[in-house]
């Protein structure tokens, strides 16, 4: 095809029969292709739109598909979050029935920043919800990136390299695209020599020689808007599945000599979610991304695949996490900590320096001292925790009166025998001893022990006696 582009690399001839199946491309990493001699009209500024409006039918949800969570966060707000992150604040969500839903998840969420949203009234296909956005005369910016709510493993990295790409290089837009082992599902990409998209074959309506392509649609774009109007209108429904299909925009901008120029992205960040077991498989890639990271960063995890750390977690380092140990996003741990195994750290956990938190302890919302040991079956909710505190075996916080939680604080060096139940509000004094079996109602001053259980009574030969009886 055209002349007016040229490709510089030689590597850049991957593809010469797109059908075999062996298309691979010879140089997976775009990352160092080729330039363009073009000298491309600057772009100015990209907004991003973000599909949200499907109807997640095979979810069986209430709730709608993109509000599922993978590590603790609403798959939208991942791919949000991506876009703030690549510095683009631009972002309009085209939103269906689940409007509502939607509207509140972003003022809960996302106050400070303003996501635009545009209704989608029939889901009519891909194209059809970016032509809503287009009609909704929106202000867009020059370059339209165009994302789905239900890939929440894209990152921020791989958002700034498709607009760098994009800014850098493309004609009419770019694709990121991958190379899938297991393709299907998946909108196939079919390149000319020259690496740009001929068209987009969606999977249903691939022949056996386009099904064997391993090159597929990750579903995130960047499209000059140009292009992007003057091809939207141009698409056909689609027949088999009465859907307007954005894929067939590749096909047009081919056809008027602005091709899609194809960015490869890593495979496991282009992961669609359409199922509950999706779900699963993306928040397992998410959790194993955070134990790699926690890992590089000096934090022994003792095993990957019964630990679940959620993203937003700061840890220090030399704290190992054992086996089976569940952490919130927002929980912040220091540094020389064992963590488990079984111990579940929810929201608002605190921990300090050198602490030892055992075996099914739960620990929310509380400040946990440095050198302070939680060690064994414990709760501790709503509590301020000094340092050097140590807390027995089966101790319990009780926090919630039936109406509203109450807080419980233990000073410094404090000593806690086992099972003891703090009545919260109560206050404990520095150095006190709470004895085992306890349950503290009243506040303690410091250096002072604390017995709340009834005496003992033993009655000597009691059994001897009865049996004579
Ligand atoms: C789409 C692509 C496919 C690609 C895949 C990547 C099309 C036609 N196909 O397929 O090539 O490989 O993504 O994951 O684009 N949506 C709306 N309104 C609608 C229809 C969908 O907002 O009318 C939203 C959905 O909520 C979803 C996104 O668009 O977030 C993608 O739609 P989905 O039906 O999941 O497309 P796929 O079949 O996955
Ligand atoms: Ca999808």
């Amino acid at each position: 095809m055209k002349k007016s582009v040229k490709v510089k690399n030689s590597e850049m001839d991957f593809n010469v029969d797109f059908f075999s199946g062996e298309n691979r491309m010879k140089n997976p990493d775009l990352r160092v292709d080729a330039e363009f001699e073009e000298k491309q009209k600057p772009v100015n500024g990209i907004s991003a739109v973000i599909l949200a409006a499907g109807k997640g039918t095979r979810m069986k949800s209430e709730k709608t598909k993109v509000l599922h969570e993978v590590s603790g966060k609403p798959m939208l707000a991942h791919v949000i979050d991506a876009c703030l992150k690549a510095r683009v604040s631009d972002i309009t969500v085209v939103a269906g029935a689940n409007m509502q839903q939607l509207k509140s998840f972003a003022a809960a969420r996302y106050n400070g920043n303003n996501i635009r949203f545009v209704l989608q009234k029939e889901q009519l296909g891909t194209a059809d919800a970016v032509s809503s956005v287009i009609k909704a005369k929106i202000p867009l910016k020059d370059g339209i990136l165009i994302l789905s709510g239900d890939t929440p493993l894209i990152t921020s990295d791989t958002v700034g390299f498709l607009i760098k790409m994009f800014t850098k290089k493309s004609q009419g837009g770019i694709i990121g695209v991958s190379f899938a082992e297991n393709p299907s599902g998946y909108g196939r990409i079919v390149r000319n020599s020259e690496d740009y998209v001929i068209r987009i074959v969606e999977d249903k309506d691939a022949n056996d020689r386009e099904k064997a392509i391993k090159v597929i649609n990750g579903g995130v774009y960047i499209i000059r808007k140009d292009s992007l109007v003057r091809n939207l209108g141009k698409i056909k429904v689609n027949k088999a599945k009465g859907e307007y299909y954005l894929t067939d925009i590749a096909a047009l901008m081919y056809a008027e000599d602005r091709p899609l120029s194809p960015v490869d992205v890593p495979y496991r960040e282009l992961a669609g979610v359409n199922s509950r077991a999706q779900l699963a498989e993306a928040g397992k890639i998410r959790n194993k991304k955070v134990l790699e990271m926690l890992s590089e960063n000096g934090i022994t995890i003792v095993d990957f695949d019964t630990v679940y750390i959620e993203e937003g977690v700061e840890i220090g380092s030399d704290t190992v996490i054992q086996p089976f140990s569940v952490i919130k996003a927002g929980v912040k741990i220091g540094k020389g900590c064992t963590i488990g195994p079984s111990a579940h750290l929810r929201q608002g956990a605190v921990i300090g320096n050198n602490c030892k938190i055992g075996n099914y302890v739960e620990i929310k919302n509380s400040t946990i001292g440095n050198n302070t040991n939680v060690a064994h079956l414990s709760y501790i909710g709503d509590s301020e925790i000094g340092s050097n505190v140590n807390i027995g075996a089966g101790t319990i916080t009780a926090n919630y009166d039936g109406l509203k939680k109450n807080k419980t604080v233990i000073g410094d060096g404090a000593y806690v025998g086992s099972n003891a139940v703090f009545v919260a509000p109560v206050k404990i004094g520095k150095n006190a001893v709470i004895g085992a079996g306890s349950v503290i109602t009243d506040s303690v001053p410091d250096d002072s022990l604390a017995i709340a259980r009834p005496r003992q009574e033993t009655k000597t030969g009691w059994v001897k006696k009865r049996r004579k009886k």
